[in-house]
């Protein structure tokens, strides 16, 4: 059993194969966070909560409710009654006063775990997940919070969430509902976060947290591209291979804030949750709120094992989709090709080329709908453009379809430009503050998706032209982000929900197309990366990294968005020289080895790039169609980062069986007189021998991980190379 509970002693223990989390109750009934860490092997207790600490100032009362909240770790405090770091609950009841305080009532264990309503999950099978509910209640506001844990054990994952109830008769307004929690005695913590902006998406940055608040967050409507729904407290001596890791990913894609807060007596508190700042929730009497779901991992032994945690937690237990271990098929994207100038000719062109190098899927990215010859009209009029596509689309999806390349499809759902038929006829639709000019970006505005109707026609637009042509793929993109936040369909004392309401319809949206289109393979994008999350990864099985297809700057950014996901969600392509963001030349091969880190495409007009370079693709698809199983399923590990310390960049995906292992190596900058360089394998098997595809050389598993591999040093930037090691005897 992975969760137990121990009247005696009024405890909660969490077990996964390797933490426990330790929950306690106070004689009172708080509830209070004992211990996360390294697996117990026996029955914890509850010396470690605080409860007998002498009151700051002098007082005969021994208990005095202030001082003790001051130290009392809290498993979801709450605010405005004297527990003065940051809470998790804020409610406004009646009176207009702030203050709710949440009792133990009682508790419930649960085989499986059951969705949430309206929001993407984790979700697993009786027989792999475990959930408890801890049902707290407010006397006073007659309100109750059910705190949920889910308890992964095979993949060391915990994931929170909370359900807030209104059972009584006023008319409550939710401040704030974070998701979850962790208070901490300090540990010399540094935070490890992910930022960023468009084309740089998810750097890795890590700093010793300090007194006071630190944190990330959007306040965007989305995930964004600025800062990342992620959050790691990781001791100082932590590394890829050792060291401890308490991390926390939020399964939603709108505004979020992840927060660690050092305190006076060195404690910390962690926090997860929808941004406080925009929203304010109704809930009357007999209503229900759900905070989305936070994914937990602790990890004692270093970043590489909470990546692989992250990563096979998410494809076991978080995408849906059919093609999660499915070959993808090697696409050509014409957006870099040709931007707003194109017509049914010039991709026909394309996709006869392509066809010759092996590519799979032709992909008609904007500009194909509406008047729509450059970016600054038309989103919302979803009817194809004539003028540019001229048999229609059904005849052009034919003629790909008999070149023998399948068909995928942009679409910008959520947006509106003023310039087109829909804001005409519908103004009321987009998302504004009445009486004021709403700020434009890319030259358009947000559909208002609380109002029912603007999600049903907005999906219907969708549906209706998947319906017309056998289409396989759609590309699902988000170009703003959201501001000037107000709905003519909301009252005023709903004003405050549109944010969240807007998420929850982007969500339905999805859940229509995923149940109506099961066969369809779903790339949400965001201009470039600003809305990868673990929300998405519920609805489609890839999401576009980034804009930038720099194969440099890719190396950063890939290597900060697989620190959590797994390889093959990450949309990556190669894309032309010079490089369309930055300017940069770099060696195709290379491009192709980076791309082979991702879903693997091209961003190119094949019909003009170099023939040297057209000569190429067969052999890079091949690669793909060699290795994807690999990329899919294996375990990866980070061996030498480039943004981080090196001169050169490498990774290793490992078969779970210890029986092949790909190394990437990218030597970023040369450097003159140099040795060869080593580096240090992982996931084989110690007693089996390795081939080294190419050569007769044969190494044992032991010596690549423990005394390491040279890499002969070469001339030139950006050179890479891939080595594929094979289990070719011995006992593995
Ligand atoms: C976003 C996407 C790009 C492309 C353009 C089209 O920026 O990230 O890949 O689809 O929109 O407008």
């Amino acid at each position: 059993m992975a969760i137990i509970y121990r009247e005696d002693k009024k405890i909660f223990q969490l077990n996964t194969a390797q933490t426990t989390y330790l929950i306690g109750l106070s004689p009172e009934g708080y509830v209070g966070h004992i211990y996360y860490g390294r697996r117990l092997k026996k029955e914890g207790n509850n010396y470690l909560l605080r409860m007998k600490e002498a009151p700051c100032t002098p007082s005969v009362n021994q208990r005095e409710k202030s001082s003790f909240l001051d130290r009392f770790p809290m498993e979801y405090p709450t605010g405005g009654v004297g527990d003065y770091r940051e809470s998790c609950l804020d409610v406004r009841g009646e009176s207009g006063s702030t203050g709710c305080e949440v009792f133990f009532k009682s508790y419930q264990i649960t085989k499986g775990k059951p969705g949430l309503p309206g929001l993407p999950a984790s979700f697993g099978e009786p027989e792999q997940v475990e959930t408890l509910e801890i049902v707290c209640e407010d006397d006073i506001l007659n309100l109750r919070a059910v705190l949920s844990y889910s308890v992964f054990e095979k993949y060391d994952v915990i994931t929170r969430s909370v359900r807030i109830e209104n059972i009584g008769e006023q008319h409550l307004k939710l401040e704030k509902v974070y998701s979850a929690c962790l208070d901490m005695d300090n540990k010399d913590f540094e935070m490890l976060t992910l930022t960023g902006s468009w084309a740089r998406e998810r750097s890795i940055q890590r700093g010793r947290i300090r007194y006071g608040k630190q944190l990330v967050s959007s306040r965007r409507g989305e995930s964004s591209h600025q800062e990342h729904p992620f959050l790691a407290l990781v001791a100082p001596d932590t590394t890829q291979e050792q060291g401890e890791v308490y991390a926390m990913n939020f399964v939603y894609s709108g505004n979020f804030l992840a927060q660690a807060e050092l305190a006076q007596f060195g404690n910390v508190r962690m926090v997860m949750g929808i941004h406080s700042e925009d929203f304010c929730w109704n809930l009357r009497p007999g209503e229900v709120f759900q905070a989305p779901e936070a994914v937990l991992i602790y990890s004692s032994e270093g970043l590489g094992k909470m990546t692989r945690c992250f990563h096979d937690f998410y494809r076991e237990h978080l995408i849906r989709s059919p093609y999660k271990y499915g070959k993808r098929p090697v696409l050509i994207n014409n957006w870099e090709a040709t931007y707003f100038d194109f017509n049914s000719e010039k991709l026909l062109d394309i996709a006869r080329e392509a066809k010759k190098a092996g590519i799979e899927m032709l992909v008609m990215d904007d500009g194909w709908f509406g008047k729509r010859n450059f970016d600054d009209n038309s989103l919302g009029d979803w009817f194809v453009n004539e003028e540019k596509i001229t048999s229609g689309l059904a005849d052009l999806v034919e003629k790909v379809n008999e070149i023998g390349l399948a068909f995928g499809i942009w679409f910008e759902p959520e947006m509106i430009s003023p310039d087109s038929e829909l804001y005409r006829k519908h103004p009321e639709w987009a998302i504004q503050i009445q009486g004021r000019t709403p700020t434009q970006c890319r030259a358009q505005y947000v559909l208002d998706l609380s109002r029912p109707e603007v999600v049903d026609y907005a999906y219907q637009c969708v549906a209706d032209i998947l319906h017309s042509a056998p289409i396989a793929y759609v590309k699902w993109d988000m170009n703003r982000q959201l501001c000037d936040i107000g709905s003519s369909y909301l009252n005023k004392e709903a004003q405050g929900e549109l944010l969240h309401r807007y998420m929850l319809g982007v969500y339905e949206m999805q859940e229509r197309l995923v149940q109506e289109f099961p066969d369809l393979l779903l790339e949400n994008c965001s201009g470039g990366g600003a809305r990868f999350d673990p929300g998405m990864l519920y609805y489609s099985p890839q999401i576009w990294c980034s804009d930038d297809v720099d194969a440099l700057e890719r190396l950063r950014i890939q290597e900060g968005t697989a620190l959590i996901y797994p390889l093959a969600t990450m949309g990556a392509h190669v894309g032309d020289c010079p490089n369309h963001v930055v300017g940069r030349n770099t060696p195709f091969e290379t491009r192709g080895h980076v791309a082979l880190a991702g879903t693997f495409g091209y961003e190119l007009d094949i019909t003009k790039i170099a023939q040297e370079e057209r000569d190429q693709i067969p052999g890079q698809v091949e690669l793909y169609h060699k290795y994807h199983a690999l990329m899919q399923e294996g375990d990866y590990y980070r061996i030498a980062s480039w943004s981080m310390e090196k001169p050169y960049d490498c990774w290793e995906v490992a078969a779970k069986d210890g029986k092949e292992a790909l190394v990437t190596f990218v030597q970023v900058l040369a450097q003159p007189n140099m040795q060869s360089r080593k580096i240090y394998l992982h996931g084989l098997a110690e007693e089996a021998d390795y081939m080294l595809e190419g050569t007769e050389e044969i190494y044992r598993g032991e010596e690549l991980m423990k005394c390491g591999f040279l890499i002969p040093s070469e001339k030139g930037d950006m050179k890479s190379c891939l080595y594929h090691f094979i289990c070719c005897g011995g006992e593995s």
